[in-house]
């Protein structure tokens, strides 16, 4: 599958940023924790959304969607296994070993899938669940756990990865007794997942810091929770919309991304946040931020990624295409993923001057890039690419953009709707 975009028009109009990714599919690993339904509201239709609910079908669980809400009730899972076809589908599939072990006390999976973008291994997930007093075994590609102790109150990560964090939190909400986590990422997913499982009846605190408390409870009941939007999705339009040199208006619930914000303004972006919308009864608040390239793009002199609060690295390939036509030159380092440059190569097809040595890529701004024939790597590289094709002039063919899909929502649509032509093709 491909995506071709037209480049050279300026984006112009508005456009509601989806619920978030990452948010949603440890949400939708919880719902395993709770026998009564739950509903998401705001929940984007991508792939990696669609993996999740085939494991959750498959395990035993009741998956129904009704527009943008999806409704899950897992009253019915009986099995413990995520097998090899839907784990190596997505790799948030290891969420549900911390669901799983939390419900049944036991857990099989083969190792997940995801983006080809580094080794990503899953050690600090074993080691975190054997201290809490989980026994694992490795069998081939399966990795089977089960609940033999009580194990330790406290658990430190030696790195805050994100994943490990969540599996932890998923485990422990029913696990008895108080359980301390150390090093835990604070990304605002982690938050929104904590606040998702308040919503149940968790009895989490401390999400957003570096230590998560958690008692647990005997069980979680049913909730409707409202997706907030997804942050990464935001700077990919915005970029878009700013290196076209146009202006769009962002509609985005539930976050007002100052943070994101602060990125677009380093870059010499106009971003003006406006009055807040919606009554918040009948209609869950949001607020409208107004992004506009008309002042051009300038070079940012060096950007680091890192956990939260650090620039996050699923912006990074976004930035490489969106420098890649500023005014002097970048730096970029990526310290979370290892191969997370290899949409370098693919940018350069299309006139970008970035030189990558090991961890850093030097980005030197060039007056045009010109449409071709580039292929999405993951999921970051392919938004990247649509940006850059936005920004190019021609016509820019993506070649397995289905990767694109995995975490946006009917990108083409969307483009289209910003002034962006753009269209599917197989
Ligand atoms: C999540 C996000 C992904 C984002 C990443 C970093 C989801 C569904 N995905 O991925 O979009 O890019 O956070 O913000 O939320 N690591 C280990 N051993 C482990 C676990 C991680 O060495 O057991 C390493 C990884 O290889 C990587 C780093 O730690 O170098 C960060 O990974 P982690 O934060 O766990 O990322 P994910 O949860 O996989």
């Amino acid at each position: 599958m491909y995506i071709e975009v037209e480049g050279g028009s300026r984006a112009a109009g508005e456009l509601t940023i989806q619920g978030a990714k990452n948010a949603v599919l440890p949400m939708i690993a919880a719902t395993v924790l709770c026998r009564e339904t739950i509903v998401l509201e705001r929940c984007p239709k991508i792939y990696d959304v669609d993996a999740m609910i085939s494991i959750l079908r498959q395990i035993g669980a009741d998956v129904k969607w009704d527009g943008d809400c999806l409704t899950i009730n897992a009253d019915g899972v009986e099995g413990c296994e995520i097998t090899r076809k839907e784990a190596g589908e997505v790799r948030a599939s290891i969420l549900f070993v911390g669901s799983l072990l939390g419900r049944n006390h036991r857990a099989c999976i083969c190792l997940p899938g995801g983006c080809s973008i580094g080794a990503r291994p899953i050690d600090f997930h074993i080691q975190a669940f054997e201290k809490l007093g989980a026994a694992m075994s490795q069998e081939g590609s399966k990795i089977c756990c089960a609940v033999e102790r009580r194990g330790e109150e406290e658990v430190t990560l030696p790195y805050p990865s994100v994943g490990a964090t969540e599996n932890i939190i998923l485990y422990s909400a029913l696990r008895t007794g108080r359980t301390v986590l150390r090093n835990a990422a604070r990304e605002p997913e982690i938050v929104e997942l904590c606040c998702f499982m308040r919503s149940m009846g968790a009895c989490i605190s401390g999400d957003g810091t570096d230590t998560i408390h958690i008692r647990g409870v005997e069980r979680l009941h049913g909730t409707t929770y409202q997706l907030k939007s997804d942050r990464i999705v935001f700077l990919t339009y915005a970029a878009m919309a700013a290196a076209t040199g146009g202006e769009v208006r962002f509609r985005v619930y539930g976050d007002t991304f100052e943070r994101e914000q602060g990125y677009l303004r380093e870059a010499g972006c106009r971003v003006e946040a406006e009055d807040t919308g919606g009554t918040g009864e009948t209609d869950f608040p949001y607020s409208w931020i107004r992004v506009s390239g008309a002042d051009g793009i300038r070079a940012v002199p060096y950007l680091r990624t890192g956990p939260y609060p650090e620039f996050p690295t699923d912006a990074q390939s976004l930035f490489l295409a969106f420098l890649s036509k500023a005014y002097g030159e970048s730096t970029l380092e990526e310290s979370v993923f290892e191969n997370r440059f290899l949409v370098a190569a693919q940018l350069r097809k299309m006139g970008a001057d970035i030189e990558v040595a090991g961890q850093h890529a030097l980005v030197r701004g060039v007056t045009r890039l010109h449409g071709g024939i580039v292929r999405a790597t993951d999921l970051r590289s392919g938004a990247a690419l649509m940006v850059a094709a936005a920004m190019s002039e021609g016509v820019t063919r993506i070649e397995d953009s289905h990767l694109i899909l995995r975490g946006y929502e009917d990108p083409v649509n969307q483009m289209n709707q910003i002034g962006v032509e753009a269209r599917y093709g197989k």
